[in-house]
């Protein structure tokens, strides 16, 4: 698929989406606020999300880190009419661009990220492995990927399982079985940190890279 039919397909399912996006979704994107908990990027350190959808990754953690200099990018522009909204007169940074293929400097003139993170945006990336190389480009020097999506289900029951997966297709959501794979393959690869942790039985995958100082 192209990125201008990606983006037209995620501007479709979230033109009425994104207006009770913030309300549904906090029922099941589990994982997001230890996400950012998390993140601990250093003194006016650069944070970049990755897919931020509304901006309600971001508003929280601007507050959780108030030091740091938050900065978003989606490839929906109706998701970032929502985010434009929500983020008015703080200090975060919008803009759009695609996961495959942004630059730090180029979108938000910043020479590198602090902390790039992906919260249940690789699931809806039809070429997620790039999304990751790209942002693992991004970081500075002793800088880490977040990333939080949905698990295999693997510790929950295959009923649940295939219930779950019949839905999320309904919104072109894959949960990405092969990414602890891939995960193990690029941090041996670029000689990157891995912490790869399942979350609630396998509802949720979340990976830390770290890039070394
Ligand atoms: C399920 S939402 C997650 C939003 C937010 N990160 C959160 O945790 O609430 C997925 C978001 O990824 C965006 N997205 C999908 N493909 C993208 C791409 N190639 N580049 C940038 N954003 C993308 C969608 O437009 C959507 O806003």
């Amino acid at each position: 698929m192209s990125a201008a039919a990606h983006a037209a397909r995620m501007d479709a399912i979230y033109a009425g989406q994104r207006h009770i996006y913030d309300a549904t979704r906090k029922y099941y994107l589990l994982g997001r606020d230890r996400l950012i908990a998390d993140l601990a990027p250093p003194p006016g350190g650069a944070v970049v999300e990755v897919g931020c959808g509304t901006g309600r990754n971001l508003i929280l953690a601007a507050r959780r880190w108030p030091q740091a200099r938050c900065f978003g990018f989606d490839i929906s522009d109706a998701m970032l009419a929502t985010a434009r909204a929500k983020v008015a007169g703080r200090a975060i940074r919008l803009d759009r661009g695609d996961a495959t293929t942004w630059e730090p400097r180029a979108l938000f003139g910043i020479d590198a990220a602090d902390v790039v993170f992906m919260s249940y945006t690789l699931s809806m990336i039809p070429d997620w492995r790039a999304a990751i190389g790209v942002a693992c480009d991004a970081l500075a020097p002793g800088g880490a990927l977040h990333i939080v999506d949905f698990g295999q289900q693997e510790r929950l029951p295959a009923v649940f399982a295939r219930a779950l997966f019949a839905w999320l297709a309904r919104f072109d959501v894959t949960p990405r079985a092969g990414l602890p794979a891939f995960l193990n393959e690029i941090a041996a690869a670029r000689g990157l940190g891995l912490v790869f942790t399942p979350l609630y039985r396998g509802y949720a995958w979340r990976a830390v890279l770290r890039r070394p100082a």
